[in-house]
């Protein structure tokens, strides 16, 4: 099994890979997730979070590498989910001694998850545990993503170990960035912010300007999924801050579904306009990819195209879903069209462009559409909307 990974001297990952999660809450995880848990080991130590319940052995028996988890003095709960907290019940049942600490949102999500009556010390933002030669101060994180989300630093270390945020679903023995292929890394935080934090992308940037405030350097992040920012910390803030301010590149996504092939055959004619005018976009069927695959391609493009057949006066239900899952992750500073074949009503384009309005998009076209199968000049028609599409960047 692996080791401990030690980040710097008395500080280590005790945490879990789990390569075989391909879903995780209704997300898929392609490359599986790792659960991190830490302990920070000085005169006293502190265990900062536990792992999902089933892994609760593999944590315990990394610890023991390094010394007897029954004499751990704090349990810090950065975050209640039970991705995080699934093992901490076990834990407490075998280790008693341990003391928890929580913000006060953890200490009521802690007891409305376990109903158990334990002792739990409440701190703030500012408050500090001193461990002998090292220091854990915390930072409360309201709503990223829970009430109860909190940052924990390491004062003498320089390492924020900030939970969910800065994660990646990504299993690795590899710890650390560098270790791993960095574009694999940043395609999988993107798709983690894109589907968990989007919707509070108004609360990041003034976070993280708090925590600029504060002064405290940052040399290591250390998220409770995915590897450890070890050389490439500052690569993730900024990718955070272009995410959260709606930053997207020159880029336009087309995400369709089909009946009898026609709006397939438009999609692929717009996409025609679009490359012809020397855009890059993407083309991708709803029966093929996944929403949380998407969800990543729509944060990092600047254009959204839906196409959508007219089924029972309205849209068809898979593009329906999607968008009534981008609806709630609130996403920033886009701009759309919709297009969509039909055989007599043509509801689905209007239906489109008015969620799209809904969800503050700016319109480029009324939309197109199209009766029964395109014919050569409705296929004009769609690569002329393309240019058009294009030429909006
Ligand atoms: Fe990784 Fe919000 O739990």
């Amino acid at each position: 099994m692996l080791k401990p990974i030690e980040l710097s001297k008395g500080v280590y990952w005790v945490g879990a890979v789990d390569w075989n999660v391909r879903d995780f809450h209704g997300y898929t995880t392609n490359r599986g997730s790792t659960y991190n848990a830490y302990l920070v080991k000085s005169d006293k130590t502190a265990l900062v979070d536990t792992v999902k319940a089933g892994f609760f052995p593999e944590m315990v028996s990394r610890i023991e590498a390094i010394m007897d988890p029954g004499e751990i003095d704090y349990l810090i709960v950065n975050h209640v989910e039970m991705d995080h907290s699934g093992a901490l019940p076990l834990f407490m049942e075998r280790f008693p001694r341990v003391r928890l600490v929580a913000t006060d949102n953890g200490i009521k999500a802690l007891q409305r998850h376990y109903r158990k009556e334990w002792a739990i010390e409440k701190v703030k933002t500012g408050a500090e545990i001193s461990l002998g030669d090292k220091t854990l101060l915390f930072l409360e994180a309201y709503m990223l993503h829970w009430p109860d989300s909190m940052f924990t630093y390491l004062k003498e270390d320089h390492i924020l170990l900030p939970n969910d945020g800065f994660g990646q679903h990504y299993a690795s023995y590899n710890r650390f960035d560098d270790e791993n292929p960095l574009e694999t890394v940043m395609d999988e935080a993107a798709k983690y912010f894109a589907n968990i934090l989007m919707p509070l992308a108004p609360l990041i940037p003034p976070l993280l300007k708090k925590v600029i405030k504060l002064g405290i350097p940052i040399d290591m992040i250390a998220p409770s999924h995915g590897v450890i920012w070890r050389s490439h910390p500052n690569k993730i803030i900024q990718a955070y801050m272009d995410w959260s301010n709606g930053v997207a590149q020159d880029r336009v996504l087309i995400i369709y579904d089909t009946m009898w092939g026609s709006t397939e055959k438009m999609a692929r004619s717009i996409s025609e306009g679009i490359s012809t005018a020397g855009v890059e976009n993407k083309l991708l069927s709803l029966r093929n990819n996944h929403r949380s695959d998407i969800l990543k391609e729509i944060l990092t493009s600047k254009i959204l195209v839906v196409g959508s057949p007219t089924l029972n006066e309205g849209m068809f239900p898979s593009v329906a879903e999607l968008l009534f899952y981008l609806k709630g992750l609130r996403p920033l500073k886009k701009k759309g069209v919709a297009f969509g074949s039909y055989g007599w009503g043509g509801e689905a384009v209007p239906a489109i462009t008015e969620a799209m309005k809904g969800m503050g998009f700016e319109i480029i076209d009324p939309g197109l559409g199209v009766a029964y199968v395109p014919g050569p000049e409705d296929v004009e028609q769609c690569v002329a909307l393309g240019r058009k599409i294009a030429a909006s960047l």
